[in-house]
């Protein structure tokens, strides 16, 4: 996950309306695809897989990746998979909301709907990798493991000198153990975290 753009951030109003409208989290479905490729691809800081790869993607990891829609179409979307080795983690691969529609919460709402439904499934560890200068998406983890009262552990995990280009090093965000959906977060932990 590489670094935002400046002046990305918008006003923030209490929920995800704006100029799209109201925003409704769903399951991605194969003709989301191009979409999730459209997105990424106009971030101008994701790293632009293949169309084939989102297509792929959502066919077989759409129960752990969601969509934001709005009346236009697609406005957002984070993609995940659990850990084979480690079937209490999901990874969040990609998340990314069009430029208009940033500031106003669907990131938020999909991360926090994205664990809701996988928490039911066992899944207590959300893992990311952010690169150093990707402040925003530094602040939406951090927003995420502050609001659950959980723990936040960063590490190095893919130094620069792995990628064959100028990428530069992926750090991995691993929050949690996050208490399961429903269940009450102690007030002494609400805002302990970074
Ligand atoms: C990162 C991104 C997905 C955030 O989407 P968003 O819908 O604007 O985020 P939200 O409005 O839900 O904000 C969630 C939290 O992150 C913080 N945040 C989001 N964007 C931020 C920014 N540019 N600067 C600082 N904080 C930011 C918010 O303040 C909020 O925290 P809070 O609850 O403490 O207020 C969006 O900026 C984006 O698509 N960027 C390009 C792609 C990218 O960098 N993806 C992440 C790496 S894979």
């Amino acid at each position: 996950m590489t670094g935002e753009k400046p002046g990305d951030r918008g006003a923030r109003p209490d929920d995800a309306s704006g100029s799209a409208g109201r925003v409704e989290i769903d399951t991605p479905a194969v003709a989301d695809g191009p979409e999730l490729y459209r997105i990424t691809r106009d971030s101008g800081v994701l790293d632009v897989n293949s169309p084939y790869a989102y297509l792929l993607w959502c066919r077989d990891f759409a129960s752990t990746s969601l969509v934001a829609r709005s009346h236009d179409g697609v406005v957002g979307f984070v993609t995940g998979y659990v850990r084979p080795d480690a079937v209490d983690t999901l990874v969040v691969w990609q998340i990314g909301v069009d430029a208009a529609l940033r500031g106003h919460g669907v990131a938020g709402r999909l991360l926090e709907r994205l664990f809701g439904t996988a928490s039911r499934d066992g899944i207590r560890y959300l893992e990311t990798t952010i690169t150093a200068d990707n402040s925003a998406s530094i602040n939406l983890f951090a927003a995420l493991a502050r609001d659950h009262g959980a723990p936040l552990e960063v590490s190095e995990l893919f130094p620069s000198e792995l990628f064959p280009d100028s990428h530069v090093g992926e750090d991995l965000y691993r929050i949690g153990p996050l208490a399961p959906e429903g269940a009450t977060v102690p007030d002494a932990l609400v805002g302990s975290a970074p």
